[in-house]
């Protein structure tokens, strides 16, 4: 059974994951959210104005009323500054699994932060949680994001071909990535 807690701060060496705050949307569109380059393998954006992300951001803030929400911002100890974010963006209950997603500044990109991320949100949402699988996918065009996948201690599953249209108007296969054998820790 799950036991859900919400979207709790997280801390690493170099990273403290938090919720999303009001102010956070100028950090957040400049950063990423407004970068046609982190956006080109999402499947949204990019936001075409501050207006856009922080109607994004209220509307997470309002989803953190819900304890199966888990939306953190990603801020770089150093700067004080949001410069990503790593949420889970589908999750069921019955089979116990979930599906991470996350971007990241272009400015940050290389340095194994968002690897950084996923190992400890990965640990909460199994030791804290209760999720037993954690899937997380990305277009076969985007390896950079499996790089990050297979560092965190995902294993591959499979490709799913041609399973969504990218925002050029091209077909997109999608790796997919699992964790779920949690014997090492
Ligand atoms: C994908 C993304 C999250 C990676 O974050 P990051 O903090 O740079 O990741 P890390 O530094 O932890 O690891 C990246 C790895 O990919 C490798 N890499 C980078 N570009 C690559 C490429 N074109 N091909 C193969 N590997 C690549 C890096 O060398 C690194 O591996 P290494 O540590 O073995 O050298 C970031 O690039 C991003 O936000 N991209 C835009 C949004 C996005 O694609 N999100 C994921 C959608 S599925």
């Amino acid at each position: 059974m799950l036991l859900h807690k919400g979207t709790n701060s997280i801390e690493t060496r170099r990273l403290l994951l938090r919720k999303f705050e009001k102010n956070d949307a100028k950090d957040m569109f400049h950063n990423w959210a407004g970068d046609i380059e982190v956006c080109k393998y999402l499947s949204w954006g990019p936001h075409k104005n501050i207006g856009v992300t922080q109607m994004r951001i209220d509307s997470w803030i309002n989803q953190y009323d819900y304890e199966d929400t888990y939306i953190w911002a990603i801020e770089y100890k150093n700067v004080n500054q949001a410069i990503g974010s790593i949420s889970v963006e589908m999750n069921d209950d019955r089979t116990l699994s979930c599906e991470i997603g996350y971007c990241l500044s272009k400015e940050y990109w290389n340095r194994g932060i968002m690897t950084e991320a996923l190992r400890v949100v990965m640990h909460y949402l199994h030791y804290e949680i209760g999720y037993e699988k954690i899937v997380a996918k990305h277009d076969i065009l985007n390896p950079a994001s499996g790089k990050v996948m297979q560092k965190a201690g995902m294993e591959f599953e499979k490709v799913l071909y041609q399973t969504s249209r990218r925002r050029d108007g091209t077909l997109c296969d999608c790796a997919v990535y699992a964790k779920k054998n949690w014997d090492e820790g």
